[in-house]
């Protein structure tokens, strides 16, 4: 039975690592998660394998005790605060668990490590969820790869790119056995709904504004979350100790292209509605500050080294996902209402 400690596992990309992994018989998952507003225990199973435990990875004493008593072989860092409009807002929440967050849990982590014999400690692994959005923002032409200099320019991309730079020096230093990878953005269901595109589909359908930055023509590289979630898996399994690796969907699209991919599908499934054609509703906001132009990962190194590719194409992803929050209004309706926190806040 192999034991992994998963920080962050009820947020959107660890719930789905924890649900993939879940239901291997040898993985047993320990989940420490602080249930901020993003950590959700209704995206997570319900099952003997997976234990949620309500805590800050900036909790040494319990980051301590939990490495003790449950003597993982592996530590992967989900745990942050991921929106970049909250950072802009409120900056502090951001060094605080993103940087001295990640610096406490690297070193309880380095103590452990230190003291287990000498097979544990040569098979233990950290790995450290990171973003491509520490690279900074590319002109019309260029790629991300593992060699491009950090240039973060949002709070919440600085609070990122610290942190990774702090897992790499855990390694150089200390010679703690890291994996750090870098991904584009991520989409698919259990997305909570401030982010572009679960809040673009529930928008459409409850006939709501879909407010779209500046001219809409930003570019991300977009990536299924299940497919992040398997090379997270691959990187674990298969990484070499120290290095990065960049993840990708090989998938640009323009903000706008995106908004108006989910009014079609919504148009289609929902042709009742009595505002469709729902792209009527778009409506250009006043730009964020600073907000990157465009993103593009090169993950050649993953495919070429490990041997990872995404499985799944934008058009199949996003049918999928609109299609996830159409089905699952009860998930979505306790998000609104604000029900889902009742647990954390000891109301249920
Ligand atoms: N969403 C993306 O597109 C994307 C892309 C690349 C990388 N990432 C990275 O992947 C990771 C997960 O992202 P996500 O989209 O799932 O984020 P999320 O905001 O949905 O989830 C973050 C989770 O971390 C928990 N958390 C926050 N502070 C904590 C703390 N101090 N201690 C313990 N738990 C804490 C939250 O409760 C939540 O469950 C983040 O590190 C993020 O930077 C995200």
């Amino acid at each position: 039975m192999k034991t992994i400690l998963v920080t962050g596992g009820a947020g959107f990309i660890g719930s789905c690592f924890v649900r993939r992994l879940v239901s291997r018989s040898n993985i047993r998952l320990i989940n420490l998660d602080k249930l901020t507003y993003a950590g959700n225990p209704d995206s997570l199973p319900d099952d003997e394998n997976h234990e949620l435990v309500v805590g800050d990875i900036g909790d040494s004493s319990l980051v301590r005790d939990l490495l003790q008593r449950h003597q993982p072989q592996a530590v992967v860092n989900f745990a942050a605060e991921s929106h970049v409009d909250r950072s802009i807002d409120g900056p502090m929440t951001f060094v605080e668990t993103n940087v001295l967050g990640t610096c406490r849990l690297l070193e309880e982590v380095r103590n452990f490590w230190n003291g287990l014999n000498e097979s544990s400690n040569e098979a233990f692994r950290f790995l450290h969820v990171s973003t491509d959005e520490v690279y900074g923002s590319l002109g019309d032409t260029g790629l991300f790869t593992e060699l491009t200099a950090y240039a973060p320019n949002s709070p919440y991309s600085a609070s990122k790119a610290a942190s990774d730079h702090f897992v790499r020096a855990w390694h150089h230093t200390y010679g703690l056995p890291v994996l750090l990878t870098n991904c584009s953005n991520n989409y698919g269901p259990y997305q909570f709904p401030e982010k572009l595109i679960p809040l673009m589909i529930l928008n459409a359908v409850e006939g709501r504004p879909l407010p779209v930055y500046g001219d809409g023509l930003n570019v991300r590289d977009w990536l299924y979350v299940e497919d992040h979630c398997e090379a997270i898996e691959t990187v674990l399994t298969r990484g070499v100790v120290g290095e990065c690796y960049n993840i990708g969907g090989n998938t640009e699209r323009t903000n706008i292209d995106i908004v108006k991919t989910i009014c079609r599908a919504v148009d289609r499934y929902c042709p009742d509605l009595p505002h469709t054609p729902c792209d009527s509703l778009i409506t250009y906001v006043k730009d964020r500050p600073g907000h990157d132009r465009r993103y593009a990962i090169d993950a050649s190194k993953l495919r070429d080294d490990l041997n990872w590719v995404p499985n799944t194409d934008f058009s199949t992803g996003i049918e999928t996902t609109v299609r996830w929050y159409l089905d699952h209004s009860d998930w979505v309706e306790r998000v609104q209402s604000g029900n889902y926190r009742r647990q954390r806040l000891g109301l249920e």
